[in-house]
């Protein structure tokens, strides 16, 4: 590692630092939301946002939105595009000069931050194991796996519903899909999580260390991994990207792309379930009616992804002169969709903050987003999210939390850490001995 490079790097670090904490104390609305002071609770500022207008420029040259209608068309508008973090946010994540084109980031380099032609082209690639009909095929693996991991919380009368449930469960999951052994789970899940929380952008030298780290572990273990499967003759994704002719990126393109396969759906699916459950606990109303009918599973897990949503905003770039809700937009120009925000605009959901999965809209949400980037894992989320809620409340339906619940230190990335939980049996048995 170049000690000159890492040092530019933390003084570059350092400087966005101060640049963004300078703009929070002007108190600028954009700085608030991307800031760290509105952790706790961000849902007053998409309001704030949203009562400027339909789209706002701010103070750091950036436009908002949190209308659902104006965020629906921008995401769908061929005339925006998306480009890797490092473009915009201006500080790179490697640390040695050239690791850009050695490592695959399974989000700076994938189809994530791609747009057409290559992006389509990829996304195709692997599209066909998320359709519909493939994943009712799956479906039955999927509550396999949410029944084992029930099965071992049988004996436990009190544990952390993240940490031993909602967290396990994805990665599992998306393992199964991948075909990939479960026994590396702890593995993927650092990772997951240590990607994650770079979407907020990389605030010292000791995460981008972590996040270089990351992407050299991910590159050497899925590069093998495509390597071993070349060999094969599996019909399984991962061997049928090995036998794909790689394009101009190479086969570190397929890395990539397999790495976001592997990562997309930890974080966001355990903050899914995590919300749900958190929701389910605090609404005895809800949680009897679920017990009276599965079915009502998956509309709570849309109400659930709607007023929480796992990813909280995104980014798109104008790639030529646009006007949007009366605004002129140059090429280049930087606009914050927020998902969360346009997930409550009274125009589209009445009521917005009212927790109802009977609502006629109930899937017209934003959390996962819309246009070609549409979440390719929507249809897995929502299978694993809703058998892992059923199955949870099914088997412990008098689940209640048993301690404090904390919250991930990410903003663009949502959810708890922590969600101590009990069975209300237990707790009485607990509180005698
Ligand atoms: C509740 C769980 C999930 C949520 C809330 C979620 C949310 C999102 C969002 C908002 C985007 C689009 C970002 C944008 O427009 O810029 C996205 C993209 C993506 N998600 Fe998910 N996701 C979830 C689960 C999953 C799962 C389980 C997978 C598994 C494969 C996955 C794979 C992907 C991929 C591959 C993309 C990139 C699509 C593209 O760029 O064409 N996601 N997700």
């Amino acid at each position: 590692m170049n000690p000159l490079r890492e040092l530019k790097i933390g003084l570059k670090t350092l400087a966005m630092r101060s640049f963004v904490r300078g703009l929070t104390l002007t108190r600028d609305p954009v700085a608030t939301v991307l800031g760290r002071t509105a952790l706790a609770d961000p849902y007053p500022h998409y309001e704030r946002i949203r009562a400027r207008g339909e789209v706002s420029r701010h103070l750091v040259g950036l436009y908002l939105t949190a209308g659902h209608g104006t965020a629906k068309s921008v995401l769908r508008d061929p005339r925006f595009g998306v480009e890797p973090a490092v473009d915009h946010v201006g500080v790179d994540w490697n640390i040695d000069a050239g690791d850009a084109e050695r490592l695959a980031h399974p989000m700076e380099q994938s189809i994530l931050t791609m747009n057409p032609p290559e992006h389509t082209r990829l996304r195709r690639l692997v599209a066909p194991w998320f359709t519909a009909s493939a994943l009712r095929e799956f479906t039955p693996r999927a509550q396999e796996i949410v029944d084992n991991a029930l099965d071992d919380l049988v004996a436990r009368p009190r544990f952390d519903l993240v940490t031993d449930y909602a967290s396990r469960v994805p990665v599992e999951v998306i393992s199964a899909l991948l075909d990939i052994p479960a026994a590396d789970r702890f593995q993927f899940a650092r990772w997951g999580s240590v990607l994650a929380g770079t979407l907020d952008g990389i605030r010292t030298l000791s995460e981008r260390r972590a996040v270089h780290r990351t992407v050299s572990e991910m590159t050497e273990f899925l590069s093998y991994l495509l390597a071993r499967r070349r060999i094969g003759h599996g019909d399984d994704l991962v061997s049928r990207l090995a036998h794909t002719e790689p394009g101009e990126g190479g086969v570190r393109e397929l890395v990539a792309l397999v790495g976001l396969l592997l990562v997309a759906g930890f974080e966001t699916t355990v903050n899914a379930i995590g919300s749900g459950a958190l929701r389910l606990m605090g609404d005895t109303e809800l949680r009897a009616a679920l017990l009276d009918d599965s079915e009502l599973a998956a509309p709570i897990v849309e109400e659930t992804l709607r007023l929480e949503p796992p990813v909280q905003f995104t980014l798109r770039k104008a790639l030529e002169p646009v006007e949007v809700a009366g605004q002129e937009l140059a090429p280049g120009a930087m606009l914050v969709v927020l998902l969360a925000g346009a997930n409550r605009d009274p125009l589209m959901f009445p009521d917005p903050t009212r927790f109802d999965p009977t609502r006629a809209n109930v899937r017209e949400h934003l959390a996962f987003s819309v246009g070609a980037h549409y979440c390719l894992g929507a249809g897995l989320a929502r299978i694993t999210a809703t058998a892992a809620l059923d199955g949870l409340f099914r088997r412990r339906p008098d689940l209640a939390p048993a301690g404090t619940v904390r919250y991930k230190q990410t903003r663009n990335i949502r959810g708890c850490s922590a969600i101590p939980v009990e069975a209300a049996g237990a707790r009485i048995s607990l509180g005698r001995s």
